[in-house]
């Protein structure tokens, strides 16, 4: 398979979990490069659903080498108890198959009232975050003043840098009218986690760089989506790592030049959960695909906003990532639509754009030019072919793809691995 990034195309929650999941049957080991356990990749296999937040999907196959790679913030409480749910099913977690780098960030309590405190402060101009702290353990790591996995599980080192970052966050806690922590709970609660977790904690970039000379072909499995990127997104309205295909070298220390192919997971149709711009949103799409059962959130079970394919997002994502590849999900969603329609430029007065504006503003004052394809109406989930796909939906995937300006890949008609088309 060579080394391979897979990336979200649109504002997360693309389906890349699944297509993860597929794609790790040819590699050797998988990387998270970003983000934290504001992720939730649910993975179906032998019709039972699991949704990780921080493991990478690879734990479900055996014989995979999964790593968490040093550009993750990763809360222990919450990975440890992943960890236990996993081994409940009995999926076997062991320090021969699941590391952490040691040099990933670690989330504390504080992050996560911060987060909370913040998001209260802002208003109606909120972000809508997942409040699992990762703005504020982002914020740490850049201002150099957080802890790391390394620090986490050194009991003395541990106590000593946690008392500091307590006594500073409590001041601020207290002055944005959040209740203060209690030093001795939190260490208590954060020691014990990392005593569980020490076996697991490495240095990942020298481990990457053993297994690529041993032959290993690695997947790259991106979190979030590429509108959520600190610097690629709608800004301020993103997340706060790099969920593009650069925060895979970064995030790993595998350097570009050692990347062999970029695959781009995007739905048929566009969602975001949180506030921010989002062009093509539709009430309609919105209230079908929710009496559908569909589009509530992994992590926080929030109604995700939803609405019409967005070409200039997925075009603009092609360029951003070096996309070759597109994985596109949840065709099955659009299965009753009479008439499709993809949005192939953005108007604002007299000006259109067929490139994303970095603007926020401006983006939330852009109309949706759209292009109108008939629906297929009738069911895909069956489907186990490009072939046997109704022709009207061939069409449909084959111009999202060609104006996605990528290689389409897979489509997608369900959650399951067997739904999974090869094209
Ligand atoms: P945060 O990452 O919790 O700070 O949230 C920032 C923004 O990213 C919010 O709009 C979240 O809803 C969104 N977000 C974070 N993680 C995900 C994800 O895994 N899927 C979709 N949206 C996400």
């Amino acid at each position: 398979m060579a080394n391979t990034i897979l990336v979200g195309a649109q504002w997360g929650d693309e389906g890349k979990g699944k297509i993860i999941d597929v794609l790790t049957e040819q590699a050797e080991v998988v990387v998270r490069y970003a983000g934290g356990n504001n992720a939730g990749h649910t993975v179906i296999v032998n019709g039972k659903k699991s949704v990780l937040h921080l493991i990478p999907s690879g734990i479900l196959r055996k014989h995979k080498l999964c790593v968490i790679g040093n550009g993750v913030v990763c809360d222990p409480l919450g990975l440890v108890s992943e960890m236990e749910g996993l081994r409940k099913n009995g999926i076997q977690v062991t320090p021969k198959n699941f590391v952490v780098s040691e040099t990933a960030h670690v989330v504390f309590p504080y992050h996560r009232e911060l987060d909370g405190a913040r998001e209260l402060l802002k208003g109606k101009n909120k972000i809508g975050t997942t409040k699992r702290g990762i703005g504020p353990a982002y914020g740490d790591k850049a201002a150099r003043v957080g802890l790391r996995m390394n620090d986490l599980v050194d009991s003395a080192r541990l106590e000593e840098k946690l008392a500091g970052r307590i006594k500073e966050n409590n001041a601020v806690l207290k002055s944005l009218g959040a209740k203060p922590l209690s030093f001795k709970q939190v260490f208590a609660d954060y020691d014990r986690a990392g005593r569980h977790l020490k076996p697991h904690v490495q240095n990942t970039v020298v481990l990457l760089h053993d297994q690529m000379r041993a032959g290993a072909n690695i997947l790259f499995e991106g979190a979030q989506g590429t509108f959520l990127d600190i610097d690629h997104g709608t800004y301020p309205f993103v997340t706060s790592s790099n969920t593009t295909a650069g925060g895979a070298c970064t995030g790993s220390g595998v350097p570009p030049n050692r990347m062999d192919r970029v695959v781009g997971v995007m739905k048929a149709y566009t969602t975001r959960v949180g506030e921010g711009p989002l062009p093509t949103e539709n009430q309609e799409i919105s209230d079908l695909l929710h009496g559908m059962g569909r589009e509530f959130g992994a992590t926080t079970g929030r109604a995700r906003r939803c609405g019409w394919f967005d070409s200039v997002a997925t075009r603009h994502a092609t360029m951003v990532n070096g996309i070759d590849d597109l994985a596109i999900t949840n065709l099955d969603g659009l299965d009753t639509v009479e008439s499709v329609k993809v949005c192939v430029a953005y108007r604002r007065g007299k000006m259109q754009y067929d490139f994303v504006p970095n603007d926020a503003q401006i983006l939330a004052e852009c109309q949706p030019v759209y292009v109108e394809f008939a629906g297929w109406r009738t069911p895909t989930d069956h489907c186990r072919t490009f072939k046997q796909l109704p022709a009207k939906a061939r069409e449909y995937v084959k111009a999202i793809s060609e104006l996605s300006n990528a290689r389409l890949f897979i489509a997608s008609v369900g959650p399951g691995r067997e739904q999974t088309i090869f094209v």
